[in-house]
């Protein structure tokens, strides 16, 4: 199979950013045990809340540690791309300067959903987002909503919309539920994986074991399929979306 780099597509790896690393030494444990466990690139996707801060005091402020941050990378880190994992706000989809928080130069951008049941005015906000603003939008940790949706039907319906899904790599790696989360792995309804990681104690980068579930249970196929996804977005483009 053609070499394609490994990409970390949710992480909290900016020192001082969140409430993610507390330290540059934290930042570059976190980035060299991610890449001594073959992973090439993390996507920095430090927390966005609108009620806290508007988008340019936020990029101003990851500009900052991404300078502090950039200079001590070596050949044992992993790859920095700058993103942003974005708390779903209302009107967001209205929201001029809401591209500044996609991923790199794409137009991706990683949305994180109310921890509550979602309504038709959430699903109806991501639609705007796909069709009227022509993001690619890719749901954070969707399997992290299953458990606060009193209507199983809108928490599947948003699937129908032109988004992609990531799933965190720890979901999968135990618990009741992971079994239905490889599923969606299988029939393509699940898209991309991250870590999420944190720190290097409680959250710390497991992206590798997340990839050996997919690979032991579901074949070296899909998660190529995986790596080529999250390799596609990085570039901008558009990858299919599988059978449902
Ligand atoms: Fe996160």
């Amino acid at each position: 199979m053609p070499d394609v780099p490994v990409v970390d597509f949710h992480s909290h790896i900016l020192p001082h950013m969140d409430d993610g690393s507390a330290s540059l030494e934290m930042s570059l444990a976190m980035l060299r045990t991610s890449r001594s466990a073959g992973v090439d690139i993390m996507v920095s996707t430090s927390h966005y809340y609108k009620r806290k801060e508007e988008i340019d005091a936020f990029l101003e402020r990851r500009t900052k540690r991404l300078e502090e941050l950039l200079p001590c990378l070596d050949s044992t880190c992993c790859g920095v791309v700058p993103g942003a994992e974005v708390a779903f706000y209302f009107g967001m989809d209205e929201d001029p300067r809401l591209d500044g928080l996609c991923v790199g130069d794409t137009r991706a951008i990683l949305v994180e959903m109310p921890f509550q049941s979602w309504g038709t005015y959430e699903i109806n906000t991501l639609s705007s987002l796909c069709y009227d603003r022509r993001l690619t939008v890719i749901l954070a940790h969707y399997e992290r909503f299953a458990e606060s949706q009193k209507d199983n039907r809108l928490y599947e319906e948003v699937l129908e919309l032109p988004l992609y899904v990531q799933i965190n790599a720890g979901s999968l790696t135990g618990g009741w539920h992971s079994r239905q989360w490889l599923k969606m792995f299988k029939n393509g309804s699940a898209h991309i994986l991250g870590s999420d990681c944190h720190n290097m104690e409680s959250r710390p980068p497991d992206l590798d074991r997340g990839r050996e579930v997919i690979r032991k249970k579901l074949g070296e196929d899909v998660l190529h399929r995986v790596d080529r996804s999250a390799a596609a977005l990085l570039l901008g483009l558009k990858p299919g979306r599988g059978d449902k």
